[in-house]
């Protein structure tokens, strides 16, 4: 397999992208590679605890999160990147950045529709947005665009680790 690549999963809140990840690092490093996984709610407790969820602050977040992938991809690991990114200018940016770094970039969309992650809501976050207490919650009412060409669409339907050996199989 070769490293310096960053798997990017883009998805509503509830969509499964940290599983999927954690799915995907345990095969690829089955698979003799070093992967990582930088995710959109830890690095938002930390280097990005400054920011929250305008637009200014969404693009920033997810610049930060591109640079530091390309950095650790660099280093020679496969960067596993869960984190919303709703908006397509901002992930355009993230891949130019890697095309210039000559790091590999693979977006990948969990198609999960808005119905299917409020019915999981497995950190609470939909009850509390529908009870007032969270506004601009992106796929309620904030915008969530989904990509028009990424290098791969999953839908909600098979198992997290199904999807993970899909997207290895893109890796090879
Ligand atoms: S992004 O929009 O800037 O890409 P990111 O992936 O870092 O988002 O963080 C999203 C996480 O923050 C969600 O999984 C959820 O736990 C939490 N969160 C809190 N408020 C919001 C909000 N208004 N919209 C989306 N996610 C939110």
């Amino acid at each position: 397999m070769s490293t310096a690549t960053t798997v990017w999963i883009t998805g509503l809140s509830g969509s499964g992208k940290t599983t999927l990840a954690g799915e995907l690092v345990r095969l690829i490093e089955t698979d003799g590679a070093s992967a990582c996984i930088l995710d959109g709610d830890d690095l938002r407790k930390g280097l990005n605890s400054d920011l929250g969820f305008s637009r200014e602050d969404r693009a920033e977040n997810v610049r930060r999160v591109g640079e530091v992938a390309i950095l650790l991809a660099r280093l020679g690991n496969v960067v596993v990147v869960p984190v919303i990114s709703p908006y397509c200018a901002d992930r355009d940016l993230v891949r130019a950045r890697h095309l210039d770094a000559g790091v590999r970039f693979i977006e990948v969309h969990l198609d999960v529709p808005l119905e299917i992650c409020e019915q999981r809501d497995p950190k609470g976050l939909y009850a509390k947005v529908r009870a007032g207490q969270i506004a601009h919650f992106t796929g309620v009412d904030d915008p969530y665009e989904a990509p028009t060409t990424p290098e791969l669409r999953l839908s909600p339907g098979a198992a997290a680790a199904q999807d993970a050996q899909t997207l290895l199989a893109l890796l090879r």
